[in-house]
C-alpha cells in the first residue's frame, strides 16, 4: 500500500547559477565580486555541474529517483539581446537527453532568479518590454528542446519579493528606491554601472506584471513543439498567526500567497516550494523563539509547512500540485532525513485527502551556492568538496532514493 499515485515524480532540484559554475553573464555575477559585496563569497566554479552533469544524473538515477528539476541559464542562452547561443541550447538539449536516457523525467525551469546582465540593466522584470523579452527567449528554448520536455516551470518564485516585503517589512519604495537601492548601497557600488539602475533579475515586479510575463511565456511554450505541463513555482512559506498579528497576517496571506496562487488557475499545475513557517505579528514575522530547532538558515525546523502549503495551493489554485522544492539546510544528515520523512508524511496525508499531487522534488541535489550565504548552507543530498569538487553521497540520498524506488511505500504511512 502506498499513498502515492502511479507515475509520481520523485526527484531532486537544482538551479543553474547555484550549481553550474562560471556563470559570468548573469546579473548576479558582478554583484558577487563587488567590493563590500552582500554575497559572502562568489559562486565561481560552483559545483561545475555544467560539465559534471552526466555524473550527477547517473548518481541520481542509481539512487532510485525518476525525476530531475534544473534550470536553463538564460544569460548563457541569450548573452546579448536577440543573440541566441546555439552551443548553449545544444548543451541543455544534451542535459535533457541525458535525463531521458536515465529514466529521469526532466522538470525544466526557464528562469531561476538570475537573468542576463543586459536584461537586468535595461529594467529587469519591471520594464514594459519584459513580457516580450522573456516570451522571445521562452519561444526559442522551446523550439530547441520542447519536444523532450514534459514539465516546464516558467518562473521560480515570482512572489519572493512580495513575500519579503510582506513578512520582513523590507522597503519596496517606488521607482529607483527600495530594495533595489538597498542592495545597491550594500554593494558599495559596482564599477561600470549605477547599482540603483541595475535591477537584479531576482527583484520581481507586482503580481499583475509577473502574471503577464508568465502568461506570454506559457503561450509561447504552448505554441512550440512538445506538450509539456506548464506552470510556475511559488514560495509558499506557511504563514501563521502570532499574537496581535491578525490584520497583518490577513494582508500578507493575500498579497504574498493568495494573489499569486489565484493567478495560477489557468495553468496545468502549480509548483509549491516550502521550507518552514513564519509567524506573523503586528509588524511582520516574529523571531523564532530561543531554543526552537532551526536550520542553518535560521528558519524554524517545521516540516508540517509542506502539507499546509500544498493544501492552500490546491484549495485556491484548483490545479494539480507539484512540489518543486522542500528541504533542510543542515550539517546533520540524520536531521535532514527526519525532516523529510515528516514533510512526506504530511504530503501523503494531503494525497489521502484527495489532493492531486504529482511529485516531490527535494531541494537540493548538491550542496551548492546558496545565494548571499555562499556555500555555507548545505541543503544537498550529495556533498561537494570545495577543493576537488568530488561528490560524496549522503545517507539522506540513499534513504530518499529508497522511498522513491518503492513509490513511497517504505514511508509506511497509513492511508
Ligand atoms: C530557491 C532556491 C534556494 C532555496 C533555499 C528557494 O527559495 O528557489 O534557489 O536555494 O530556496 O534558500
Amino acid at each position: 500500500m502506498t499513498n502515492f499515485p502511479p507515475h509520481f515524480l520523485w526527484g531532486a532540484a537544482t538551479a543553474g547559477h547555484q550549481v553550474e559554475g562560471g556563470n559570468v553573464n548573469a546579473d548576479i555575477w558582478p554583484l558577487e565580486w563587488a567590493q563590500d559585496s552582500m554575497f559572502t563569497e562568489p559562486s565561481g566554479d560552483a559545483c561545475d555541474h555544467y560539465h559534471r552533469y552526466p555524473e550527477d544524473l547517473a548518481i541520481l538515477a542509481d539512487l532510485g529517483f525518476n525525476a530531475y528539476r534544473f534550470s536553463l541559464e538564460w544569460s548563457r542562452i541569450e548573452p546579448e539581446p536577440g543573440y541566441f547561443s546555439r552551443a548553449a541550447l545544444d548543451h541543455y538539449r544534451r542535459v535533457v537527453g541525458t535525463c531521458r536516457d536515465h529514466g529521469l523525467d526532466p522538470v525544466v525551469t526557464y528562469n531561476h532568479f538570475t537573468t542576463p546582465r543586459w536584461f537586468a540593466g535595461s529594467g529587469g522584470w519591471r520594464d514594459s518590454q519584459a513580457p516580450d523579452r522573456f516570451a522571445r527567449y521562452a519561444a526559442r528554448v522551446t523550439d530547441h528542446v520542447g519536444d523532450l520536455l514534459s514539465w516546464v516551470v516558467t518562473l521560480n518564485e515570482p512572489n519572493l519579493t512580495a513575500l519579503l516585503t510582506q513578512t520582513r517589512a523590507i522597503p519596496m519604495g517606488a521607482g529607483e528606491r527600495g530594495l533595489v537601492a538597498d542592495l545597491g548601497s550594500a554593494t558599495g557600488g559596482i564599477g561600470g554601472f549605477d547599482p540603483a539602475r541595475y535591477r537584479m533579475g531576482l527583484i520581481g515586479a507586482d503580481v499583475e506584471q509577473m502574471a503577464l510575463i508568465h502568461r506570454k511565456a506559457v503561450n509561447a511554450i504552448k505554441s512550440g513543439p512538445g506538450d509539456a505541463m506548464v506552470g510556475w513555482s511559488l514560495a509558499l512559506v506557511d504563514l501563521q498567526l502570532a499574537e496581535g498579528g491578525e490584520a497583518r497576517l490577513a494582508e500578507a496571506r493575500q498579497h504574498a500567497l493568495l494573489d499569486w496562487i489565484e493567478a495560477s488557475r489557468e495553468d496545468d499545475f502549480i509548483g509549491v516550494q516550502t521550507y518552514s513557517r513564519d509567524r506573523i505579528g503586528p509588524t511582520g514575522a516574529v523571531p523564532v523563539p530561543d531554543g526552537t530547532p532551526t536550520m542553518q538558515t535560521g528558519w524554524e525546523v517545521y516540516p508540517s509547512a509542506l502539507g499546509n502549503a500544498v493544501r492552500i495551493a490546491a484549495q485556491h489554485g484548483r490545479v494539480p500540485v507539484l512540489v518543486t522544492e522542500n528541504g533542510m539546510a543542515t550539517d546533520d544528515d540524520l536531521a535532514r532525513i527526519e525532516y523529510t520523512r515528516s514533510a512526506l508524511e504530511g504530503l501523503a496525508q494531503c494525497i489521502s485527502d484527495g489532493i492531486d499531487v504529482r511529485g516531490y522534488l527535494h531541494w537540493t541535489l548538491l550542496d551548492n551556492f546558496e545565494w548571499m550565504s555562499g556555500f555555507s548552507k548545505t541543503f544537498g543530498l550529495i556533498a561537494v568538496d570545495r577543493e576537488s569538487l568530488a561528490r560524496t553521497i549522503k545517507p539522506s540520498a540513499g534513504w530518499l532514493g529508497r522511498i522513491a524506488r518503492s513509490n513511497g511505500q517504505d514511508l509506511g504511512v497509513v492511508s
